[in-house]
C-alpha cells in the first residue's frame, strides 16, 4: 500500500516537471496583437501590430506568403540592426516591438504575413496575419460618370448645332425656291406655249 502511493506521488512529480518544462518551452515568449485580419485601399499604408514577451532580445522576422509565393521582407532586433530585403526597403518600417509599417499598398501585397521571434536559444515562435488588399473603384467609377457626363454633353451640343445648321439650310433653300419659283413658272410656261 505505502509503496503504491510512493510511485503515485513520483508519477505527479515527473508529470509536473514534464509540464513546467513545456510551459517554459512555450511560455518563453508570447506575441500579442490587437488585431490581425486587416483590409485596406490600394496606395494605403498598413501596421503590422504586436507586441511580445520573451526572457532577451529576440529577433524578429517577417515573411510573406501569398498562394505558392514565399518572401522574406525583413529581419531586426530591437535596439540593434535592421534588414529590409531590397523589395522592400523603401516601403517597410520596423518597429522595436516587432511591428511593421508597409506603405503604398499594392494589389498583389495580399495575402499572409508571418511574424517570428526567434530567442538565442533556437526557440521561436510565429504570429500570422491576414492582408486583404481591395482596388478603389469608387474614385474610378467617379470618373468614369464625370467622363461620360461631359461626352454626353459634347453629343449634344453637336446634335443642338446639326438640328440648328439643318433648319438654317432647310430655310434658305425654301426661300432660295420661293424667289426662283415664279421665274421657273414663266419659263415654263414660255416653254410650253412654244410648244403648243
Ligand atoms: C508597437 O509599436 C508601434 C510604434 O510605436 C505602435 O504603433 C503599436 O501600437 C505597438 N503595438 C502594440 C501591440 O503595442
Ligand atoms: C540581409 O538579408 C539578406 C537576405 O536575407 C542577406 O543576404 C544579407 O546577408 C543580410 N545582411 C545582413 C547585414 O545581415
Amino acid at each position: 500500500m505505502w509503496h503504491f502511493r510512493l510511485w503515485e506521488i513520483q508519477d505527479v512529480a515527473v508529470f509536473l516537471s514534464i509540464m513546467l518544462y513545456m510551459c517554459h518551452l512555450a511560455g518563453a515568449i508570447s506575441i500579442y496583437s490587437p488585431q490581425r485580419s486587416l483590409i485596406r485601399s490600394v496606395q494605403d499604408d498598413v501596421i503590422f501590430s504586436v507586441n511580445f514577451t520573451c526572457s532577451e532580445i529576440p529577433n524578429i522576422q517577417w515573411t510573406f506568403m501569398s498562394g505558392l509565393v514565399s518572401r522574406m521582407i525583413g529581419t531586426w532586433q530591437p535596439g540593434g540592426y535592421t534588414n529590409i530585403t531590397e523589395d522592400y526597403s523603401s516601403r517597410v518600417q520596423a518597429y522595436d516591438n516587432g511591428s511593421m509599417c508597409l506603405s503604398d499598398l499594392r494589389l498583389q501585397d495580399g495575402g499572409f504575413y508571418v511574424v517570428t521571434i526567434t530567442e538565442s536559444t533556437g526557440s521561436s515562435k510565429d504570429f500570422g496575419f491576414v492582408l486583404k488588399v481591395n482596388e478603389v473603384l469608387y474614385e474610378d467609377l467617379q470618373y468614369l460618370t464625370v467622363s461620360f457626363l461631359a461626352l454626353a454633353c459634347l453629343a449634344g451640343l453637336l446634335m443642338l448645332a446639326m438640328w440648328l445648321l439643318d433648319k438654317a439650310y432647310k430655310k434658305i433653300m425654301a426661300c432660295k425656291r420661293r424667289r426662283e419659283m415664279p421665274g421657273d413658272a414663266r419659263k415654263t410656261d414660255l416653254q410650253l406655249g412654244n410648244f403648243l
